[in-house]
């Protein structure tokens, strides 16, 4: 019987289908396996089911010959070397579409958090500073408009379009920009450029690779309006953090809702987490448990395809199978 590693206990019903199929390995914590572990466990195993969290690279895919596929409870695939996979024939699975409107809600939350400064209020609040002299005021925690502004979407593809989609209902004008053209209803093609330099809120949801790496740098960061918002729910490598960090505390920028960094955990003493304009969360944009339970069938069903020797049903590298 074939050997499959799996990183973590995941949730839903297909992973408990597993057993029947394959020997199965299961890392059972405490905690998330960390890469020795990884390193270890993989050896002589046919396939792995993984998370994001769990770093393939070329070295540990050069180390495991035997590695016929990856599945990983993920949209995002850049914690995998796809084009080392590739190369070796090992299809890379993941997990889209069943979290595209979880996390264009969680967009949303940042995005009314960070316009209407809600954290700040939250802890002004608990803080105990809300006091009878200070009670209410013209000016007191005024944020900006959501509705009828201009919201600039970076990335169109399925999340993207769940975002442009909730804009409506806020009468939002929503600009977007593609890497390839793409026509969406409601949203005006733009460059990316102009998007920046015209957007009261900025959404990024484009996928993390080597052409957007670093593609909201200290430049483009400069384009934005003085009071624009920036939401990132896709990958912190996409925005140049000590740039953003920067324009926030300059008044180069009113405020960024995050929900992912370049390094995860974020270092406690990240300049971003200091500032009272940002609005943080632990990437947790997929994070309600009927759409963990979805994406964990998923990368599940794409272990029970590998192991028939099918195709996996959610593939990011489907010309493996082309040859
Ligand atoms: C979450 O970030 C994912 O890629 O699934």
């Amino acid at each position: 019987m074939s050997k499959v590693l799996v990183t973590h206990q995941l949730p839903g019903e297909r992973i408990h289908e597993l057993p029947d199929h394959c020997e199965m390995n299961v890392w059972m914590g405490p905690g998330l396996m960390p890469s020795d572990a990884l390193r270890d466990e993989l050896a002589g195993c046919e396939g792995v089911l993984c998370l994001l969290t769990d770093r393939i690279d070329e070295a540990l895919l050069e180390a495991n010959p035997q590695l016929r596929f990856v599945s990983s409870m993920s949209v995002g695939v850049d914690h995998i070397d796809v084009t080392a996979a590739t190369s070796r024939g090992i299809p890379v699975g993941n997990t889209p579409g069943v979290l595209v409107d979880t996390t264009a809600d969680a967009t949303f939350a940042l995005l009314l958090a960070a316009a209407r400064r809600l954290v700040e209020a939250d802890r002004f609040v608990r803080g105990g500073h809300w006091r009878v002299e200070n009670a209410w005021s013209p000016e007191f925690f005024t944020g900006n408009d959501v509705t009828g502004a201009t919201l600039g979407i970076i990335g169109l593809g399925e999340v993207g379009q769940a975002v442009a989609r909730r804009a409506a209902g806020f009468d939002m004008r929503v600009l977007g920009w593609n890497r390839s053209e793409r026509t969406v209803p409601g949203v005006e093609n733009t460059e990316l450029d102009a998007l920046l330099a015209e957007s009261d809120f900025v959404s990024i949801n484009v996928a993390l690779g080597e052409e957007t790496r670093n593609l909201i740098d200290e430049r483009r960061l400069a384009l934005m309006k003085r009071d624009a918002v920036l939401i990132n729910t896709a990958r912190g490598g996409i925005v140049d953090e000590e740039a953003l960090a920067w324009a926030l505390s300059h008044d180069r920028l009113a405020a960024a809702g995050l929900d992912v960094f370049a390094q995860e955990p974020v270092q406690e003493d990240h300049p971003l987490l200091s500032l009272p304009n940002v609005v943080t969360t632990p990437h947790i944009g997929s994070a309600t448990l009927a759409t963990r339970e979805k994406m964990a069938d998923i990368a599940a069903a794409n272990v029970l395809a590998a192991l028939r020797g099918e195709a996996m049903p959610s593939c990011a590298n489907p010309e493996v199978y082309q040859r």
